[in-house]
C-alpha cells in the first residue's frame, strides 16, 4: 500500500514535468530563426536559401534535397545546406569567424552539413563550441590552413567528413580523443605528415578514407578496429609495409603511394574483402593467386607493381569477380581460364610475361618474353643471400646429438607412438562426420570458406595470447637471430635446420629453415603454408608466421622459413628420463601432458580443414612450456616431403 502510493506520487510528479514542458515549448523561437536568417545573409544569399525569409517557419517547411532544418521540440538539431555544384570561394569579406560564432547560437545542433557554398578561410576553433555535434560534413569549399585541434573535443562526433577542401597541415595528434568516431573522410586536400598513431584507437571506425592528399610514413597499426571496413589512401606517399587492418576489411585502396615488400600472408583470410586496389606501388613478391578466389572479391587491381611468379590455367576465381587488372608486372605462366572464359568481365594483362591462348592478338603481343619478368625480378632485388654457407660444419655433431636423443626414445615414447598411431589410422579408415559438424555447419565447398571458418578459430586463440600469423620479412629473422649466427643453432633434422631468435619486442621464437626443390611448386607450397598458418592450438607449438627467400634467376622460392613459438623446458622426454637435474614430472603432471598431447592430436585430426595426419609422434616431439604444458611440435614435417598425400581433404 505504501509502495503504490510512492510511486503514484512519482508519476504524478512526472506528468507535471511532461506536461509543463509542453505548455512552456512556444511554436516559434524567435532568436533561432534570427539565426537561421544571419547564416542565409552571411552565405551570401545562395539559390538554395531562396525560400527562406522573414515569415518561414523553418521547424515545418518541407525537406529538400539540397535544404533541411529538423528540429526537436522546435530546437533546431539538424541544418543540411547543400549547394549541386562546387560554388567558387564566396566573397572578399565573408567571414568565417562570424558564420561559426553565428552558428553557436544553435547550440543543439547535431547535424551541420554545408557542402559546396563557396566557404573559404581557416576553420575556427569555436567550432568546438558546438559541443552536441555528431555529424560534421563541410565537403566541396575552400577551407584551408589546418584542422584546428579543437575540434577533437567534440567528443559526440561520429561523423567528420571534410573532403575537397584545401586543408593543409598534419591530422590532429588527439584525432584519438573522438571515441565514437566511424567516419573519418578528409580526401582530396593537402593534408600531410605522419598519420596519426591515436587513429588506430578509434574502436567504432567503419570508414577511413584520407585519398588524394600528401601524407607520407608508415600507416599506423589498424588492427584492433575490428568494425573497420572501408580504408581508402590512394595518391599519397605512405609505405612501405602493407596496413595492418583486420580480416574483417571490405574495401582496401593503396594505389598510388609508396608500397613495398610483399603481402601479408593473412590476406588469404580476408573473408569479406571485395575491393582490393594496390595498383601502383612497388609491391615486391610472388602475387598470391589464392587472392583471386577470395570469397568475397569482385574487384582486383595490382597494375603497376613487381608481382612475380607464376600463374596456371586451373587456378580457380571467384565468379563475382567483375574488375581484374594485373597489367605491368613480373607475372610468368598462363592466364587462369577463369579469367578468359567470361566476357562479362573487365580483365587487363598486359605488360607481364604470360602465356596467352587469347583471340584478341593486341593482348597476345602486349607480353613481354619471360626472360625480361626473370632479369626485372632479379633487379628488384628478389635475390637469394648465402648467410648460412658456414653452417656446415656443425651439421655432423648436430646429426650426432639428435641420433642420441632419437635413440634415447623410452618406453612413454612407445606407448605415446603406438597410441597416436593406432588413433591416427582409426581416424583415417573412418572419417567422422561428427566432428566437422562440431566445428560449423554442413559441408565446406570452397577452400576459402574453411578460410573464413579458421579466422572466428584464430579470434578464440587470441585470448590464449598467441600473436596473429604473420608473414616475417627476412630482415626480421636475420636481426632475431644476429645474422643466423650459430649461437644460435638448435638443432637439424632432415627437413632443416632450427634457430631460436628474440624478437624485437623481446619475445624467443624458433625458426626452422628449409631449402625448396627447384621444381617445389609455389602453387602447393602456399596451400601448405595456408595449412601451416592453421596450426594453432594450446597444445601445439604454434606457427607464428613464415617468410621465403626466391631464387635469383626465376623467382621461384628457394628457402622457406618456418617461425614457431620457442618453448623453453625441453622435451617431454627429458623430464620423464630426469635429465633436467634429476628433477621428473609428478604423476598429475604426466596425466596433464598425456590429455594435452590427445587434444593435441584430436586438433590435428579434427580441427582443421584439411585434417592432417601424422602417425609418427615421438616422445621427443613433444615439449613443455613454462608452465609443463605439453606442447607437440614437428607435426608439420611431413607437410614438405613426398608423403604430402597424407594430407586428406
Ligand atoms: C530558442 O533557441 C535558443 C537557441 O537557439 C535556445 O537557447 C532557447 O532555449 C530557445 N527558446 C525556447 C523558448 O525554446
Ligand atoms: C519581413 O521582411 C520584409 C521585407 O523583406 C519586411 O517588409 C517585413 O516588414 C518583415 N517582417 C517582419 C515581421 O520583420
Ligand atoms: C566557447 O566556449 C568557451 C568555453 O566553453 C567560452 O569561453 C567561449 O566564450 C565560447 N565561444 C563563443 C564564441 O561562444
Ligand atoms: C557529405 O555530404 C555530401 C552532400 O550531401 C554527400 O554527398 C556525402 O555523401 C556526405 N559525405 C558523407 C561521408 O556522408
Ligand atoms: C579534388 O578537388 C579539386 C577541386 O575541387 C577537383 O578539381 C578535383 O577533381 C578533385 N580531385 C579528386 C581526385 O577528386
Ligand atoms: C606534397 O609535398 C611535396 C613536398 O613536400 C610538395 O612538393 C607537393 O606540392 C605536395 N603536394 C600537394 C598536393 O600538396
Amino acid at each position: 500500500m505504501v509502495r503504490t502510493s510512492y510511486f503514484s506520487q512519482i508519476s504524478v510528479v512526472l506528468l507535471a514535468i511532461l506536461f509543463a514542458r509542453i505548455r512552456c515549448s512556444k511554436p516559434h523561437n524567435a532568436s533561432q530563426e534570427q539565426t537561421l536568417l544571419s547564416i542565409q545573409q552571411l552565405l551570401y544569399y545562395p539559390v538554395v536559401l531562396s525560400s527562406w525569409n522573414n515569415a518561414t517557419d523553418f521547424c515545418n517547411t518541407v525537406q529538400s534535397s539540397s535544404v533541411t532544418v529538423i528540429c526537436y521540440e522546435d530546437v533546431v538539431t539538424q541544418l543540411h545546406i547543400i549547394n549541386s555544384d562546387k560554388a567558387p570561394p564566396l566573397p572578399k569579406d565573408f567571414s568565417v569567424d562570424k558564420l561559426f560564432t553565428t552558428l553557436i547560437s544553435l547550440p543543439s545542433l547535431k547535424v551541420l552539413t554545408m557542402v559546396s557554398l563557396g566557404l573559404w578561410g581557416k576553420l575556427p576553433g569555436t567550432i568546438s563550441n558546438l559541443s552536441s555535434l555528431e555529424i560534421l560534413n563541410l565537403t566541396s569549399n575552400h577551407f584551408y590552413g589546418s584542422i584546428p585541434p579543437e575540434i577533437t573535443s567534440l567528443t559526440d562526433l561520429q561523423s567528420l567528413v571534410l573532403d575537397d577542401n584545401k586543408f593543409t597541415g598534419w591530422i590532429p595528434n588527439r584525432v584519438g580523443f573522438l571515441s565514437r568516431l566511424s567516419v573519418l573522410s578528409m580526401k582530396n586536400n593537402s593534408l600531410n605528415g605522419l598519420l596519426p598513431k591515436s587513429l588506430g584507437s578509434l574502436v567504432d571506425l567503419r570508414v577511413l578514407i584520407l585519398s588524394h592528399n600528401n601524407f607520407t610514413g608508415q600507416v599506423p597499426d589498424l588492427s584492433s578496429l575490428s568494425n573497420l571496413q572501408v580504408f581508402e589512401i590512394e595518391d599519397n606517399s605512405l609505405g612501405p609495409s602493407f596496413p595492418r587492418v583486420t580480416n574483417r576489411i571490405i574495401s582496401i585502396v593503396l594505389r598510388d603511394n609508396k608500397f613495398t615488400a610483399g603481402l601479408p600472408e593473412e590476406i588469404h583470410s580476408f573473408y569479406q574483402l571485395r575491393k582490393l586496389d594496390i595498383a601502383l606501388n612497388r609491391f615486391v613478391g610472388p602475387f598470391p593467386n589464392s587472392i583471386l578466389s577470395l570469397p568475397s572479391i569482385t574487384y582486383l587491381d595490382i597494375e603497376g607493381n613487381k608481382f612475380t611468379g607464376m600463374l596456371f590455367e586451373d587456378l580457380s576465381c571467384n565468379p563475382k569477380l567483375q574488375f581484374v587488372d594485373l597489367s605491368a608486372n613480373l607475372l610468368t605462366g598462363k592466364l587462369p581460364s577463369c579469367l578468359v572464359s567470361s566476357v562479362a568481365r573487365n580483365v587487363v594483362y598486359d605488360g607481364n610475361c604470360l602465356t596467352v591462348n587469347d583471340v584478341n592478338e593486341v593482348k597476345v603481343k602486349s607480353q613481354n618474353p619471360v626472360s625480361f619478368c626473370r632479369n626485372q625480378a632479379l633487379a628488384v632485388g628478389v635475390i637469394p643471400r648465402h648467410h648460412m654457407s658456414g653452417k656446415k660444419s656443425n651439421v655432423g655433431l648436430i646429426f650426432g646429438i639428435i641420433g642420441g636423443v632419437l635413440g634415447g626414445i623410452i618406453l612413454v615414447g612407445v606407448a605415446l607412438f603406438v597410441f597416436s598411431h593406432v588413433y591416427g589410422k582409426k581416424m583415417v579408415k573412418k572419417p567422422p562426420p561428427r566432428v566437422i559438424a562440431e566445428n560449423g555447419p554442413g559441408s565446406y565447398t570452397s577452400k576459402l570458406l574453411s578460410d573464413a571458418r579458421y579466422v572466428t578459430r584464430v579470434m578464440k586463440l587470441g585470448s590464449l595470447g598467441i600473436p596473429a600469423y604473420r608473414t616475417f620479412l627476412l630482415e626480421e629473422l636475420e636481426e632475431a637471430t644476429n645474422g643466423f649466427d650459430t649461437s644460435t643453432f638448435m638443432g637439424e633434422g632432415s627437413h632443416g635446420q632450427m634457430y631460436k631468435g628474440q624478437l624485437n619486442d623481446g619475445s624467443y621464437i624458433a625458426i626452422q629453415c628449409l631449402k625448396m626443390k627447384r621444381n617445389h611448386s609455389t602453387q602447393t607450397l602456399t596451400s601448405h603454408i595456408e595449412l601451416i598458418s592453421k596450426l594453432r592450438h594450446p597444445h601445439l607449438i604454434s606457427a607464428l608466421g613464415h617468410c621465403f627467400e626466391f631464387y635469383l634467376d626465376d623467382s621461384s622460392v628457394s628457402r622457406l622459413f618456418l617461425v614457431f613459438e620457442y618453448v623453453p623446458n625441453g622435451t617431454l622426454r627429458d623430464w620423464i628420463s630426469g635429465k633436467y637435474n634429476g628433477r621428473t614430472l609428478s604423476w598429475s603432471q604426466r596425466i596433464a601432458a598425456a590429455i594435452g598431447i590427445v587434444k593435441g592430436i584430436q586438433f590435428l585430426h579434427t580441427g582443421i580443414v584439411p585434417r592432417l595426419f601424422s602417425s609418427n609422434l615421438k616422445i621427443t616431439d613433444v615439449l613443455l612450456d613454462q608452465n609443463f604444458v605439453a606442447k607437440i611440435c614437428c607435426y608439420n614435417l611431413t607437410l614438405l616431403t613426398e608423403k604430402i598425400k597424407k594430407v586428406q581433404l
